[in-house]
Formats: C-alpha cells, sequence, structure tokens
C-alpha cells in the first residue's frame, strides 16, 4: 500500500518535470502550479492521506511527500525567475510590428499573364538583353545604318561609336534565337525597351514589350491571325473586333498594325480611342526574307510571322488606367490596387 502511494509521488515528479520544461509564459506557469501544488494537487490528495496510515509510514511518506513538495516549489520559483527575466527583456504582450507583404507590380502580372496564354498555344519564352547592339537592335533587322527606318525609334546609345545602345524594342531576341536555333521554333519575348521618349501620359523612356516569333514551313499570315486573335480574346475576357492595317516594318513584309475595338467604350467612341472605335495595340507582319538570310534560314523553304506588343498599353486598357506614368511613380496607393 505504502509503495503504491510512493510511487504515485515519483510518477507525479517526473510529470511536473516533464511539463514545466515546456513552459514559456507565466500564465502556464500559473496552470502548472494549481495541478502540482494547488489545493486539489494529486500532492495534497497525498497529504490529507497521511493519517490512514501505520505510524511508521505516516512518517516514510510524510517525509517523501515533503521533500516532493519542495522540489516541485523550487522547479516552480526558477522557472518564474527565467520567464519573468525573458518578459522584462523582450515585452511579450506588446503588438507585434505588421509587415507589409508586398505584391508584383501590375506590369509584371500582366506579362505573366501574356505569357500564360502564349504557353497555352506551345510557344516557348525567351529572354535578350537589355543592351545591345545596333547590328542586332537594326542592322539585322534588315535596318543597316543611314537606312531611313532608323529614325522611327529615337535611340538611347551608351556608346554610339561603338554602337552600343539600350534596345529600342525587343526584336533583337529574334535574331538571337533564330541565330542560336533552327526551326521550326514558336518563342515570345518579354522584356524592357528604352526610347528617347518625352515622360508624359501615353509615353515612357522606359517601357515593355512582348515579342512573338513562329518559323516553319508554310506558315501564313492566316497564322498569324489565328494567334493573335487567340490571345486577344483570352487576355481582355470578352468579344472584341480585330483590325490589321497595312503598316511598315523594316523586318517584315507584308506589315501590318493591329487595332481592337476600344475596351473602354466597346468600340462607340471615346477620349481613349481618339473617339475612333479602335485602338492600335501592335506591329507584326511576316518575317521579312532579308532577316531569314542574315541568320542563315533558307527563305524559300521557310516562313514566319512576328509581332511586337506594348505591356504597358495593355495593362492601361485591361485596367482603365488613363496615364503610363502610375506604372513608375511608386505610389503605394496605386500598386496596392492589383
Ligand atoms: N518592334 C516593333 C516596334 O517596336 C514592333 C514589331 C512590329 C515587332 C512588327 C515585330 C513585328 O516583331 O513583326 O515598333
Amino acid at each position: 500500500m505504502i509503495e503504491n502511494n510512493i510511487k504515485d509521488v515519483e510518477n507525479l515528479l517526473n510529470e511536473a518535470r516533464v511539463e514545466i520544461e515546456k513552459i514559456k509564459n507565466l500564465k502556464d506557469l500559473e496552470e502548472w502550479r494549481i495541478k502540482f501544488l494547488g489545493r486539489k494537487s494529486l500532492l495534497n490528495e497525498l497529504f490529507s492521506k497521511i493519517p490512514n496510515f501505520e505510524i511508521s509510514d505516516r512518517k516514510i511518506l510524510g517525509t517523501k511527500l515533503n521533500i516532493a513538495k519542495k522540489i516541485l516549489n523550487e522547479l516552480y520559483e526558477k522557472t518564474k525567475e527565467k520567464i519573468e527575466k525573458i518578459e522584462k527583456k523582450y515585452n511579450l504582450s506588446f503588438p507585434g510590428k505588421i509587415v507589409k507583404i508586398g505584391n508584383l507590380h501590375p506590369i509584371t502580372k500582366v506579362i505573366d499573364e501574356i505569357v500564360q496564354i502564349f504557353y497555352k498555344l506551345g510557344f516557348g519564352v525567351v529572354e535578350g538583353p537589355e543592351i545591345e547592339t545596333d547590328y542586332y537592335n537594326f542592322t539585322a533587322l534588315n535596318t543597316p545604318e543611314e537606312h531611313p527606318a532608323r529614325d522611327i525609334w529615337d535611340t538611347f546609345y551608351l556608346k554610339k561609336e561603338e554602337g552600343i545602345l539600350l534596345r529600342t524594342h525587343t526584336s533583337p531576341v529574334q535574331i538571337r534565337v533564330m541565330e542560336k536555333y533552327s526551326p521550326p521554333l514558336k518563342i515570345i519575348s518579354p522584356g524592357k525597351c528604352f526610347r528617347r521618349d518625352a515622360f508624359d501620359s501615353s509615353h515612357s523612356p522606359v517601357f515593355h514589350q512582348v515579342e512573338g516569333l513562329m518559323v516553319d514551313r508554310n506558315i501564313k499570315f492566316t497564322h498569324l491571325k489565328g494567334v493573335l486573335s487567340y490571345f486577344i480574346k483570352e487576355f481582355f475576357k470578352k468579344e472584341v473586333k480585330i483590325l490589321f492595317l497595312p503598316s511598315y516594318f523594316p523586318f517584315t513584309e507584308p506589315s501590318a498594325e493591329m487595332s481592337i475595338s476600344c475596351v473602354i467604350c466597346d468600340g462607340k467612341g471615346c477620349s481613349t480611342c481618339g473617339y475612333t472605335g479602335f485602338l492600335e495595340i501592335l506591329g507584326c507582319g511576316m518575317v521579312h526574307p532579308n532577316v531569314f538570310r542574315i541568320v542563315g534560314y533558307d527563305p524559300d523553304v521557310f516562313t514566319g510571322f512576328a509581332f511586337g506588343m506594348g505591356v504597358e498599353r495593355l495593362a492601361m486598357l485591361k485596367y482603365g488606367i488613363d496615364d503610363i506614368r502610375y506604372f513608375y511613380l511608386n505610389d503605394m496607393k496605386f500598386l496596392e490596387q492589383f
């Protein structure tokens, strides 16, 4: 009988030790104290049983219980002191700093979305350098030096004599890809472009484009129309009319500009579309045979289409933003909405 009670005391001590190890605050410590040292604790219950034992056993159990009580009290005091020290050093009840979780920039989001749509059509994604040579930015794109079309793009030169510049469009990536891979190929290339433009509501000296290129045997203008129509439908998630108008780019023949019915006024005419009902959103065309010759593709065997779209313009239309500068002024009130 007494042996069982002594065993109980030992078990109690073990349990108390294990539990107090895990305690990190005064509230939990108080619960521990009530459980092991409080009025209704097992220890107290055992104390109250003492008179039931024979005199000699009373002494043994009494001593055992007193030692246990002393150990528990010491454990309690020591732990209390330790926790109080920590709590004094760090005010644990102080509300934490609210960490603002950032979100992706709207331009990054729109690029991701564009990439996803073309990915579904099997287009791979490649990137090219922002610092380019005039060979890739112009010459290889059928725009040799002194070609009047170089004036279309107001260029930032880093070292004019060496022909080092900030790319004015993502088209040089077409050349880099075709130099490296043989047809068939199907890629898009998003990235930053730079032009010596004023910073106003519709121009920014830094902006983004997504370039597209598909080369294979028998690629026709209808493939270009099909791919871009699919893209527009997926991107704006509504029915829009598409218009291809003849245009000029040195690296495509024929060249076209693609317009869509104004997504702001649904083609009725508003200030965004200049009351025409249509918005021009990208340049495109069939890759010029000269471009193929430059990269070593046989233009009699392969044909292809290419396009380049302005990301800011697409983003502005999608979200109804009327000033491109919002994307670059880092105004939290604007950025937090995306
Ligand atoms: N690079 C042209 C620009 O920035 C856009 C463009 C037009 C890209 C026709 C193309 C293309 O790939 O085929 O104005």
